[in-house]
């Protein structure tokens, strides 16, 4: 199998020893606490389930910087977009060890405990600096930019271990898997060429296809659909009807046993081509060769151009930077004159007016005006899924 990025083996932050974790919870009850953002907590979830290999914690002022502007760590280790504990907190001393709570879970629990190696402020002006070059937009209305400018100015950093999942293993215990889940099932499996799609949208015919088509070309031996379970910007379908749609549709189109339906807890950053490339590396570490990269990948608005997300693999990431490779996929598309969903470049005799354009920003106008997405857009069982749910929440 694939090797995880920066490590010969997977090391995750989540403490699987009883007695270490039993340790830790009680000495966490004694430690000062900070109350996490949801951003630091998603970071915490992320590098417990091993995802964020080979990073032991938060990152310190000169990788934060260093990352921002040059993919890769002030030691050298290449990595896409600073995993950060930015806080307004200003009372916590470099040397201590805190409890880290959790935001988004009742009571707030302790999620990690946290040694603090270094306190520094991060000025206003360097958290434009860093923002600018993860977005690439300053635009207080892009909803990444908004967020990560207004997250705090005190940079908390050192190693990390972590005690719980937050409310992803409870809220989604069919969905939610960690690098080391996911590595293990694709051994279980048997599964030698392993194809991530990552997704925060129902999968509609695009999505499906894309899959289907990775598959094929590549000669893989399954997919992965790997969907984001954590916070999204107003109007995005939730996680759970999403889960139900990517189920409903691999259990009728798939056939059995060539999709893994998985998720994993994180909230969008909406940073397009740097997400892009954060994508692939943790597909690496859960073990895929091949991640899907698609028109406007992780983007929003029209911040980025269609195929930055992938463009940015041939001029930021160096050769050998990482060991997972791309599927490029082309703005894929409803063919009215072929009756399915191809790839626009693969259809060179068609006009624009042959093409039905897929995307999911229009299959979600369309259910906010009541309208059932056409089989063009969304299998029929899928768009009973969404209807189901929209005329719930009454739209
Ligand atoms: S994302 O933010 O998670 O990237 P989404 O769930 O819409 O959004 O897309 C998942 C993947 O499918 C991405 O790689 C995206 O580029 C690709 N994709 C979605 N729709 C299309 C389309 N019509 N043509 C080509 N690629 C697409």
């Amino acid at each position: 199998m694939i090797k995880p990025h920066g490590s010969a083996e997977l090391d995750p932050r989540f403490v699987y020893d009883t007695a270490r974790h039993h340790a830790l919870s009680r000495e966490a009850e004694s430690l000062p606490s900070l109350l996490l953002n949801s951003a630091a907590a998603a970071n915490a979830v992320m590098l417990g389930a091993g995802y964020f290999n080979p990073l032991t914690g938060y990152m310190n002022l000169a990788d934060t910087l260093s990352v921002a502007d040059n993919l890769k760590t002030a030691g050298g280790l290449f990595w896409p977009v600073p995993v950060v504990n930015l806080t307004r907190e200003t009372g916590i001393k470099a040397g201590s060890r805190i409890a880290l709570r959790d935001p988004n879970v009742e009571g707030q629990p302790v999620l990690a405990v946290m040694d603090v190696q270094a306190v520094e402020t991060i000025t206003p002006a360097q958290v434009e600096a860093v923002a600018a070059k993860i977005f690439g937009t300053l635009d207080p209305k892009h909803p990444g930019v908004a967020t990560f400018t207004g997250l705090g100015n005190t940079l908390l950093s050192g190693p990390i271990e972590v005690l719980n999942f937050s409310y992803f293993q409870a809220d989604f215990p069919d969905t939610f898997r960690t690098a080391v889940e996911i590595r293990n099932e694709i051994a279980e499996r048997g599964w030698k060429k392993v194809v991530a799609f990552q997704t925060r949208n129902p999968m509609h015919r695009a999505h499906e296809e894309l899959c289907r088509m990775a598959q094929e070309r590549l000669g893989a031996d399954g997919i992965v659909v790997h969907m984001l379970l954590g916070k999204l910007k107003e109007g995005d379908i939730p996680a759970p009807v999403r889960d139900a749609c990517i189920r409903t549709m691999v259990e009728h189109y798939f056939p059995a046993n060539t999709v893994m339906v998985t998720g994993y807890g994180f909230d969008m950053l909406y940073a397009g081509p740097r997400e892009a490339v954060l994508h692939a590396v943790f597909r690496q570490n859960m073990g895929a060769d091949y991640l899907i990269v698609g028109r406007d990948h992780a983007g929003v608005g029209s911040y980025y151009g269609p195929f930055d997300a992938q463009t940015i693999f041939d001029e930021k990431v160096p050769a050998g930077a990482l060991q997972i490779q791309i599927f490029r996929a082309d703005n894929t598309a409803f063919s009215k004159k072929l009756g399915r969903v191809v790839m626009m470049r693969e259809a060179p005799d068609h006009k624009p007016e042959d093409f039905i354009n897929l995307s999911g920003t229009k299959v979600r106008e369309m259910l906010g005006q009541g309208i059932a997405p056409p089989p063009e857009f969304s299998r029929p069982e899928v768009a009973k899924v969404l209807m189901d749910y929209y005329q719930s929440i009454g739209g």
